[in-house]
């Protein structure tokens, strides 16, 4: 298991580009379902998320070739309909395939996800929302088992803003017998990624973006090419890590409208950001400001950015108090910030943090995604050295970021094991 070194104390200068989204081509890899033939995919990222899902598609019969950020998926053969427990265990967005393989084959079997590091992650909104459309589904052996003779148009409403369930939604919808509406629908720029998608393909959808989806369903579709947008979340995650470090960054390839929310705390906090040509800049301040911040779905501060913000205010001057609203329990990296030396106190899903001026560098444990984008941030900028390991958790969804890193002037480097 590979080992992520970093020298903190670095003012991070320089460009930097974005990658392709991981949560816009996962679904519109698992959208390729729908259709029989040869799509091509440009900008999509190399991660190991992304590979899993290559895995997946190949597993339902499809043949799927990736070479630098160029994919090509060939649906022509896609006839198999069981998604495995080995393959979805590894990435729950798996359950993506759940809507398309039904809505094309008529029937689909794909694995329960299972819990997460962060406590359970259930599927019920998927499951719901296929029967809403006419499925019969039955819960068999650790895996969702859907069947139909042919899906029905229907109004459908989520309690709770769900993006992959929203995801699932739309595209057996697409394939469906007449119109759907699905109310409370997420509104992050997936979505629409995703309905831009399906509107190449042929489908009529509408809505995305503004909390009612509608899908006509019945239309032939038919392959299509796409470029995948940029990453939203390794923006924000530059954007804290230029903060913390009062660097000066331009970040190629990143759009201002799809992180308004965390643009808008860090200008709180003292940093400057501004687009321009190409991108947005961002430079930190001397010492940030400390803000509060509440999780949200989007246009809300998403709760990717949770761990990575709070590396910050963990360095921030003053108190904060950051609420998780949408994971509960997705606390993993406050026992790791805190050996680095933060001050986190926890309270349910209410976390205070008192500022220090300094953080020293020690041995931490990545344990999720996002956790672990928070421990290299707060290892730019603590004393000494900081050794973080289990990086595999950050190959997931964040490319070459020790390069990327790098290349802006920090000291880090991965050590292969
Ligand atoms: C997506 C993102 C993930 C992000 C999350 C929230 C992808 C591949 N992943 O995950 O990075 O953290 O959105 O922005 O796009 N819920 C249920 N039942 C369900 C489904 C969801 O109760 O069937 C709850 C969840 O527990 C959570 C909330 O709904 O509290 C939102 O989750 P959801 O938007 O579905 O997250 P994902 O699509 O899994």
């Amino acid at each position: 298991m590979d080992k992520i070194i970093i020298d903190g104390g670095q003012r991070l200068e320089g460009e930097v580009t974005i990658s392709g989204a991981k949560n816009a081509a996962l679904p519109i890899m698992a959208a390729t379902l729908l259709a029989p033939g040869v799509f091509h995919l440009g900008n999509v990222p190399s991660l190991a998320d992304v590979r899993t899902m290559g895995h997946v598609l190949r597993v339902l019969g499809a043949a799927v070739e990736h070479h630098d950020h160029s994919m090509t998926i060939d649906t022509t053969n896609a006839r198999y309909h069981e998604a495995p427990y080995e393959l979805v265990k590894t990435m729950r967005a798996s359950v993506c395939v759940l809507g398309p393989t039904l809505a094309r084959l008529g029937r689909a079997r794909v694995s329960l996800p299972g819990g997460c590091a962060w406590g359970p992650r259930p599927v019920d909104f998927h499951i719901r929302a296929m029967k809403e459309l006419g499925a019969r589904v039955e819960i068999e052996h650790g895996y969702i088992v859907a069947s139909t003779e042919g899906l029905r148009g229907t109004t459908m409403h989520f309690d709770t803003s769900s993006v992959g369930a929203t995801e699932n939604a739309m595209m057996a919808a697409t394939l469906a017998d007449g119109a759907t509406v699905i109310e409370n629908a997420a509104r992050e720029p997936e979505i629409g990624a995703l309905a831009e998608f399906l509107r190449a393909m042929g489908a009529d959808v509408r809505g995305d973006g503004t909390g009612t989806v509608v899908v006509e369903g019945g239309h032939e579709l038919h392959p299509a090419d796409v470029e995948i947008i940029p990453d939203r979340i390794e923006t924000g995650t530059f954007m804290v890590a230029i903060a913390m470090t009062g660097g000066d960054v331009l970040i190629r390839g990143a759009k201002l409208d799809h992180a308004t929310a965390v643009a808008m705390k860090l200008r709180e906090t003292g940093a400057q950001v501004s687009e321009e040509d190409g991108g947005l800049r961002v430079r930190g301040p001397v010492w940030p400001r400390a803000v509060n911040v509440t999780t949200a779905p989007y246009p809300g501060f998403p709760t990717d950015m949770q761990a990575q913000f709070m590396a910050l205010m963990s360095i921030a001057d003053g108190s904060s108090v950051i609420t998780e609203t949408i994971y509960a329990d997705r606390f993993s990296h406050v026992p790791e910030l805190k050996r680095l030396g933060a001050q986190i106190g926890l309270d349910r899903n209410i976390a205070v943090i008192t500022g220090v001026r300094k953080l020293s560098g020690a041995k931490v444990m990545a344990t999720d995604l996002r956790a672990s984008a928070a421990l290299i941030l707060a290892g730019l900028v603590a004393e000494g050295e900081t050794e973080v390991s289990r990086v595999y958790h950050i190959d997931r969804g964040y490319e070459a970021i020790e390069k990327k890193l790098a290349a802006l002037g920090a000291r880090i480097t991965r050590l292969k094991q």
